[in-house]
C-alpha cells in the first residue's frame, strides 16, 4: 500500500511537474497538517516556496497546480487559502479503505528500507572502574530506541558499546589491584574486587599520595601496553568485574549491546599516526603529534591542535575515535554511524569527523552523526542528587521508581477492592517503574536538559509512560469484557462517521510519517509525542462513541479502530523499548 502522505506528496509533484514542466520533478510539495481542521487536512506550501523561481505570485502558482492536480479520489476539491497555501481535506471513503490495508498490514503501513543500510549505534559506552551515571543512562536509553527505530525498518544495525576500557587510570588500578588483590594477578576468573568505584577512589588516593605508588603505576601502564601477561590479566579482572555490574543494568532495562570497547581499537592507533603524518596533516606542537583544526581556535585566536599523540608517545581518546571510524568504514562497511553521548562532547566529535575528512578517511556517503543531549538535572535545577546529597546510582535510581510504581499500584487496588496476586503486582510495578524512567527521557527534546522527576514520570495523566499504557490496557479490557477475539474480526468494513472516529483514524495513518522521521532525525520524543496524542485522540474517541453498547456495522468497526490503536501503541512503545501491559 502506499502510505497515506506518500499518495498526496505523488499527486502534488505530477502536478508540478505537468504545470512547469520537467524542471520541477522532485520539488518537495511542502505538506504540513494544517492548524485548524476547518481548513482540511494537511496544506501545500510549495507556491511559496516557488514565487522567486517562477517569477509569479504565490496564488497564481497555486491556482495552476490545482489546475492540474488529479485527486478527487483521495481528497474533497483543494481550497487556495491566504497568500497561496493549497488547503486539502481527505475524503471519508479513501481514510476508510487505507485504515482497511493498515489494519490487514502487521507492519500496519510502515514500509521496509530500500536499500537497507548497514549502521552503527554507538551507545551507553560507560568507562570501566568508574561509576556509569545518569548521562551514560540517557546515552542507553536513546542509543536503544534509536537502534530498534532502524532495526524495524530493516536496517542493518551493530549496536556497539564503546566502553573506557583503555587509558593510563589502568596503571594506578593493576598497581592497587596487585596490593589488595594478589590472586587476581594470576587468575582473574575468580576475584571479586567488589565495588569497583570504592576500588578506584582507594587507589587515586593513593596515586595522588604516594609517590612510589605513582612511579609503579606509570611503570604498569607501560606493562600493560606491551603486553605483559600479568598486567593484561589483572586488566581482564577490572574489566570482567565492571562487566557484570554494566550487565545488570542493561538486563533490567532490556538492552541489547556488544562491547567493543576503547582497547579493540589499540593496535590499530599507530597507524592513525603513521597516515596522517604521510597525508602532511600531522604537526609537531610542544613535543606532542597534533592536526591543527579549522574554524576552532584557543584564547590567542590561533587554530587549535588535536592531540593524536601526546608527548609522553600515549594516544588519545580522539586517537582512537579516528581508529574506530577507519575500521567501522573498511571493516564493518558502516554507511552511517550513530554516536550518542551528551552535548559536552559535541566539540570532538566535530573535530575528530573533521580530521577525518580532511584525511579522506570517511567513503563517499558515508554519514557521521553526533546525536548530543542534554544534562539530567534534579527538581532544584541542580545535579541530580540523593536526599542525603551523594550522586545518585543507577541501580537505585530504577529500584526507587519500581518502589513508587508499587506504592502507587497498590494504593490503587486498594481503593478498587481488587485482589491482584504479589506476582501482578511485581510485573505491573516493574513494567511500569522501567517504562516511565525511559518514557520521561525519550519524551523531551533531547537536547534540551531535563528535570528528573518520579512524580511526573509516574503520573497516570499526561505525556508519561503509564498514560499510554494505560490506553492500551483500556483496550484489552474492552476484549476481555466483550470477549472479543481481536485477530478474528477479518474483512468488516471500516466506517468512519462520527467526528472523534475521524480525528483518531487521521492520526492512527500518520504513523509511518513519524517513525521516518525518527529513524532520518533520529529525535525520539517526535514518536512520543505521536503517542501521546494517539492515546488523548483514542480517549475522545472511547468517551464519545460506544463500543460494545454499539449496532453492527459499527459495532465491529469501532472495535477495530481500537484494536488499531493498540497495536500502533505496542508497536509504537517497543521502537521506545518499552513493552506493554495487558492489565494494570
Ligand atoms: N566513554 C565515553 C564517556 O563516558 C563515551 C564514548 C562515546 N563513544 C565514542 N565513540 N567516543 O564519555
Amino acid at each position: 500500500m502506499l502510505s497515506t502522505l506518500d499518495d498526496l506528496k505523488n499527486r502534488l509533484q505530477t502536478a508540478l511537474v505537468n504545470a512547469f514542466g520537467p524542471d520541477l520533478e522532485g520539488t518537495d510539495p511542502v505538506l504540513v497538517p494544517t492548524n485548524n481542521p476547518k481548513f482540511g487536512d494537511y496544506q501545500a506550501n510549495v507556491a511559496m516556496s516557488l514565487a522567486k523561481r517562477l517569477k509569479d505570485k504565490p496564488r497564481a502558482i497555486a491556482t495552476k497546480i490545482v489546475e492540474n492536480l488529479t485527486i478527487d479520489d483521495l481528497c474533497e476539491e483543494p481550497q487556495i487559502a491566504g497568500p497561496g497555501f493549497i488547503n486539502l481535506k481527505f475524503k471519508t471513503d479513501y481514510l476508510q479503505n487505507q485504515l482497511k490495508a493498515v489494519y490487514a498490514d502487521e507492519r500496519l503501513g510502515i514500509p521496509t528500507a530500500n536499500p537497507p543500510q548497514r549502521t552503527i549505534v554507538d551507545f551507553s559506552s560507560p568507562n570501566i572502574a568508574k561509576e556509569m551515571h545518569v548521562g551514560h543512562l540517557r546515552s542507553t536509553i536513546i542509543g536503544e530506541s534509536i537502534a530498534r527505530t532502524l532495526e524495524f525498518l530493516g536496517h542493518d544495525v551493530l549496536r556497539l558499546n564503546h566502553v573506557g576500557d583503555w587509558g593510563t587510570q589502568f596503571g594506578m588500578l593493576i598497581t592497587h589491584l596487585r596490593d589488595v588483590c594478589p590472586e587476581a594477578m594470576t587468575d582473574s576468573s575468580t576475584v571479586d574486587i567488589g565495588d569497583l568505584v570504592t576500588f578506584y577512589k582507594q587507589a587515586k588516593k593513593r596515586f595522588d599520595d604516594n609517590d612510589d605508588f605513582k612511579t609503579t603505576s606509570r611503570e604498569a601502564v607501560v606493562d600493560l601496553q606491551s603486553g605483559d601477561p600479568e598486567a593484561r590479566l589483572a586488566w581482564q579482572a577490572l574489566c570482567e568485574q565492571s562487566r557484570k555490574e554494566f550487565q545488570k543494568i542493561y538486563d533490567r532495562l532490556d538492552i541489547t549491546l556488544q562491547e567493543r570497547g576503547e582497547s579493540f581499537y589499540n593496535p590499530l592507533l599507530d597507524d592513525v599516526v603513521v597516515d596522517l603524518k604521510s597525508l602532511g596533516l600531522l604537526e609537531e606542537d610542544q613535543g606532542a603529534q597534533v592536526v591543527f583544526l579549522e574554524g576552532f581556535t584557543n584564547k590567542d585566536g590561533n587554530p587549535q591542535p588535536l592531540i593524536v599523540k601526546k608527548t609522553d608517545g600515549g594516544f588519545n581518546y580522539a586517537t582512537t575515535d579516528l581508529a574506530a571510524i577507519r575500521q567501522r568504514t573498511t571493516q564493518e562497511k558502516a554507511q552511517r554511524i550513530i554516536y550518542v553521548t551528551d552535548a559536552g562532547q559535541a566539540n570532538h566529535f566535530a573535530q575528530v569527523f573533521q580530521v577525518a575528512n580532511r584525511a579522506q578517511w570517511i567513503p563517499e556517503g558515508v554519514e557521521l552523526v553526533h546525536v548530543p543531549f542534554g544534562l539530567v538535572k534534579g527538581e532544584d535545577g541542580k545535579k541530580l542528587k540523593t536526599r542525603s546529597g551523594e550522586t545518585i546510582k543507577l541501580k537505585e535510581l530504577l529500584n526507587e521508581a519500581i518502589d513508587r510504581a508499587e506504592k502507587d499500584l497498590r494504593q490503587r487496588i486498594a481503593d478498587e477492592t481488587r485482589d491482584e496476586t504479589e506476582e501482578f503486582i511485581h510485573t505491573v510495578s516493574t513494567g511500569v517503574g522501567m517504562g516511565a524512567v525511559k518514557y520521561a527521557d525519550l519524551s523531551q527534546n533531547r537536547t534540551s536538559d531535563y528535570i528528573f522527576s518520579f512524580d511526573k514520570m509516574l503520573a497516570l495523566q499526561g505525556n508519561t509512560a503509564p498514560y499510554m499504557l494505560y490506553a492500551y490496557v483500556r483496550v484489552q479490557g474492552i476484549s476481555r469484557k466483550g470477549d472479543i477475539d481481536f485477530s478474528q474480526l477479518g474483512d468488516a468494513p471500516m466506517l468512519l462517521a462520527e467526528e472523534s472516529e475521524l480525528t483518531l483514524a487521521k492520526h492512527l495513518l500518520a504513523l509511518d510519517a513519524v517513525v521516518m522521521e525518527v529513524a532520518q532525525e533520529l529525535y525520539p520524543n517526535r514518536l512520543c509525542q505521536y503517542l501521546f496524542e494517539l492515546s488523548q485522540k483514542f480517549n475522545q474517541f472511547y468517551d464519545r462513541c460506544s463500543v460494545l453498547q454499539a449496532e453492527e456495522p459499527n459495532r465491529t468497526s469501532r472495535l477495530m479502530l481500537c484494536d488499531l490503536t493498540a497495536r500502533t501503541l505496542k508497536l509504537g512503545l517497543s521502537l521506545l523499548g518499552i513493552s506493554v501491559l495487558g492489565r494494570m
